[in-house]
């Protein structure tokens, strides 16, 4: 069946499709697809790939994306197009797969994200790690006036949390082991990411048949990874009559007898495949966002001015009982920190494009045709600087926009703003994330002013910005800082 003529389509050639424009405009993909989007009139575009081995369509139009989220959610898919792609580091884990594999997974995965849990994280992990790594690294850093790569430093924050909720892991313990894990991770990452944005697939599948090149590279890093998770469960398998902490992720899939196993290999490899699948969901997304969040406020000294002000506002209680973390109540009443966070998510989003393979053949609410095994992409990237979704402003940084008259946060229609996703497969971690970035950006905004060796997100910078084509808007080349501590310091306690 052929599209519609009304839905357009970058400029396409027989047999390489849209390969040519897409290598012209690798650089700066997201704003390349952002201008294609808001070009056309329902933001939506067709796409065919090379050899025309594959049709799909991209959208930024949030009826389409309600359509394809939640209204027609059956028809939309994780599919082969994922599996295909991370079936060596996620197997069957929630992130790769579909029907029943995943309901059971949600479901139980789902206790981990409620109020006490959070309550718990904020007070155990997150309050250690800030105020037993993250702040005296910084501390000494700013006492040296060293510049720093900041991204590289939340990322290992943000890694080390996600290593104690999915596996219970007291990071600072298996120090050596954890970062023989933290390498083998980014370079799978890395792979798959090339894997799922190549233009040809044929090339790494080529590669990955041979067992050459990165495809090679990629073998021995999961055989590092699969070593460490089944090391850890196999431990915790000896301690089964034993009295352990219950509350994080691999007990309690441990104790749960929802899904029936051959044996205990079985088992294993699906425990292995879960825990893993939230390593890769909370680890990187979490410290891309807070490092656009400081690029951003490094160049708005008044907007960091205002969220200082903001903290010392709830400060003196939580500082004088617990030091200068916040905790869990006092995080809640931070607004504006809040509707900072959400702005420079909206426009930094971690996961710019998302995809989604189609069952049946469908017709969106746009009128746009999507062919049965034709792939469905959104772009959150593209929808942040959208005129037809935020309005003239839409490329300013601009916090209000989700307060209201009283300086209450208030939350935008999810399909508006499908930076978390949106409809059943919503992410599962979204609140731990906010717990997460507001806890980092108050320990960090409270006793520093950041000075960015680029001189930050500028209005002018944020129109060419500096990031790498991978899964995860990550910046290119780090973001490096010096910090100074503030003159005026926290209250007295
Ligand atoms: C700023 C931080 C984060 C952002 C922007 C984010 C964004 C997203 C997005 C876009 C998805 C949908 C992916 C897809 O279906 O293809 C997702 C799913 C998911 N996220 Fe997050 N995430 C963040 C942090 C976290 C954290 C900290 C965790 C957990 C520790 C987490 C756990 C998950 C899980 C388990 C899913 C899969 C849900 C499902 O398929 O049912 N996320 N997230």
């Amino acid at each position: 069946m052929t599209n519609p003529p009304e839905t357009p389509s970058p400029q396409s050639y027989p047999i390489i499709g849209n390969l040519l424009s897409f290598l012209h405009n690798r650089h700066r993909f997201h704003d390349w697809v952002t201008d294609m989007l808001s070009q056309t009139p329902t933001s939506t575009l067709r796409v065919c790939t090379f050899l025309n081995l594959s049709h799909g369509i991209c959208t930024a139009n949030p009826t389409n994306v309600q359509h394809l989220l939640y209204t027609n959610f059956p028809n939309y898919i994780k599919g082969s197009r994922f599996h295909n792609v991370l079936c060596e580091l996620l197997g069957d884990g929630i992130f790769n797969v579909d029907g029943h594999l995943w309901t059971v997974q949600r479901k139980i995965a789902s206790h981990e994200f409620n109020t006490k849990s959070l309550k718990n994280f904020v007070a155990d992990t997150v309050k250690s790690e800030i105020s037993n790594r993250l702040l005296p690294y910084l501390s000494a850093a700013s006492l040296a006036d060293e510049q720093f790569d900041l991204q590289a430093v939340l990322q290992r924050f943000t890694f080390a949390n996600i290593l104690n909720v999915a596996f219970g892991v007291d990071p600072s313990r298996l120090d050596t082991e954890n970062s023989e894990f933290g390498k083998a991770f980014d370079l799978a990452v890395e792979t798959t990411s090339s894997r799922f944005l190549s233009p040809v697939p044929l090339i790494w599948k080529f590669k990955r048949f041979c067992e050459i090149g990165s495809e090679k590279k990629f073998k021995d890093a999961i055989k590092v990874i699969d070593n460490y998770a089944m090391k850890i469960i196999e431990s915790r398998e000896d301690q089964e009559n034993e009295i352990v902490n219950n509350s994080d992720l691999l007990s309690r899939f441990m104790s749960n007898d929802a899904v029936q196993f051959q044996d205990h290999d079985q088992k294993r490899k699906f425990l292995r495949d879960i825990v893993i699948s939230f390593v890769l969901a909370g680890r990187d997304s979490t410290s891309t966002a807070l490092t656009w969040f400081f690029w951003l406020i490094a160049a708005r000294p008044r907007m960091a001015e205002l969220i200082y002000k903001e903290l010392l506002s709830v400060a003196t209680a939580a500082a004088a009982e617990e030091g200068i973390v916040f905790g869990y109540d006092e995080l809640k009443k931070l607004h504006y920190l809040h509707a900072a966070l959400s702005e420079s998510l909206r426009l930094f989003p971690p996961v710019p494009i998302n995809s989604r393979l189609t069952v049946d053949d469908d017709v969106l609410p746009d009128g746009t045709h999507v062919g049965k095994g034709w792939f469905a992409d959104y772009s959150a990237y593209a929808m942040g600087r959208m005129e037809k979704v935020w309005g003239p402003d839409c490329k300013e940084f601009k916090p209000e926009r989700w307060l209201n008259d009283e300086g209450v946060y208030q939350p935008l229609d999810p399909f508006r703003y499908p930076v978390f996703h949106s409809g059943p497969r919503i992410c599962l971690g979204k609140e731990m994330a906010f717990v997460q970035m507001k806890s980092v950006a108050a320990a960090v905004l409270y006793e520093y002013e950041l000075v960015a060796a680029d001189g930050g997100g500028t209005a002018e910078k944020m129109m060419d910005p500096p990031y790498m084509l991978t899964l995860l808007l990550r910046m290119r080349g780090g973001f490096l800082v010096r910090l100074k501590k503030r003159r005026c310091g926290p209250p007295e306690t």
